[in-house]
């Protein structure tokens, strides 16, 4: 028995999240087979934040047992590298996916859950950055814990001139950025289109936010500017939409999304945010489902997510202790795995019916 006899019986395992062949999407990376018969087979995830490996393991073995009962006893190791669409390509950004966190209403736990996808993927093993775009009211400061001005560093520009850059904030391994770092936070910073404009892409551009697997961007409530000056800078792997489920908040998500619509920003999906509370449960999965767009899952309406936050310890919802930890693991396995569906599962992005509005 070969290596090379092992992978021909690998050939058609397929990935049970993304429903494609293994082999086909190149996630099966090699098979090692040992002197006494056992074998090793060496898979790549498109993403660390692959939700439960051992269903490939398992589709794994089946496979050796039905077409090659010779083989031993069978592992399957696992490395990572995250897919992506080089999302900044355009400006210079290393960020091989964007996400940007929206919906069309205020208070409804966007930036909570922007850097609660931030510090999940980062948990992961990603390597992830998270840009505050409330130029407004900037949130992320306060939830990270973090404070103090980004450092200057200069730099060799590509004519050989010296250009400065912003050295972004670091929390819990992700690196930040946010106006909030600059202006002090009871200064409310009113800027028109044009300023707004410009500020958010000196973020993108002159941050030194290195090679980032992720950039996660929590957007303002409402307005279409930001997404507009995002879908000019960047090619954005989708937006995430966040909702309580209380009607008015859907009917907002609803017209979020026709925003991301409206500057081919593809949506991601659906999250709904303090479920289970007084607000009822069920109506996001509901409304994603009606509009063929993905359900990324539920977030319970839970004091110790508000505590932390307010504590400037939102990392600390991945901690044991924490109630909402699973479910926000769930989010974010579902925001990566999604990407990986539109890179690698050959379906274009879902393009939600919008016949409600
Ligand atoms: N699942 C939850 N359970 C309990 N409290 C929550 C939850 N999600 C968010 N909150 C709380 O709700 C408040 C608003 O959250 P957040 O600031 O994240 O919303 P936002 O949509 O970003 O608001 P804005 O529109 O002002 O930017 C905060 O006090 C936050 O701690
Ligand atoms: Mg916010």
């Amino acid at each position: 028995m070969t290596d090379v006899e092992v992978l021909k019986a690998l050939d058609d395992v397929v990935d049970p999240e993304i429903g494609k062949p293994l082999a086909a999407i190149k996630m099966l990376k090699g098979a090692t087979v040992a002197d006494d018969g056992s074998v090793e087979v060496q898979i790549e995830l498109p993403t660390p934040a692959y939700p439960d490996r051992e269903r490939i393991s398992e589709a794994v073995r089946m496979a050796l047992k039905a077409k090659l009962p010779e083989a031993g006893k069978a592992t399957v190791s696992f490395t990572s590298d995250v897919k992506g669409i080089n999302s900044g390509g355009a400006i210079g950004l290393k960020a091989r996916n964007v996400i940007a966190v929206g919906s069309g209403k205020g208070g409804v736990g966007k930036s909570t859950i922007a850097a609660s996808i931030a510090f999940g993927l980062k948990k992961s093993g990603a390597t992830v950055g998270l840009l505050d775009a409330d130029v407004y009211g900037p949130s992320i400061p306060h939830l990270a814990g973090a404070s103090g001005q980004p450092g200057m560093i200069e730099k060799e520009g590509p004519d050989g001139q010296v250009v400065q850059r912003f050295e972004p904030l670091e929390a819990d391994g992700v690196k930040l950025m946010s106006i909030g770092f600059m202006v002090p936070a009871e200064q409310a910073v009113i800027w028109r289109g044009p300023m707004l404009h410009k500020v958010l892409q000196q973020f993108l551009q002159q941050t030194e936010w290195g090679e980032l697997d992720y950039l996660i961007i929590d957007m303002p409530p409402g307005t279409g500017d930001v997404s507009l000056t995002l879908s000019q800078l960047l090619g954005l792997s989708g937006a995430v939409i966040v909702c309580t489920p209380q009607q008015v908040a859907l009917l907002d998500a609803v017209k979020a999304i026709s925003m991301f619509n409206q500057v081919k920003i593809p949506v991601l999906g659906m999250v709904e945010n303090m479920s289970g509370d007084i607000f009822g449960s069920g109506g996001a999965r509901k409304k994603a489902e009606e509009m063929g767009i993905p359900f990324l899952g539920d977030v319970p309406g839970e004091s110790g997510i508000r505590q932390r936050g307010d504590d400037g310890r939102i990392a600390s919802v991945f901690d044991d202790d924490s109630l909402s930890r699973q479910p926000l693991q769930h989010v974010c396995q579902n925001v990566a795995m999604e990407i990986a569906k539109n890179l690698l599962g050959g379906d274009a992005p879902a393009m939600p019916t919008l016949e409600i509005l």
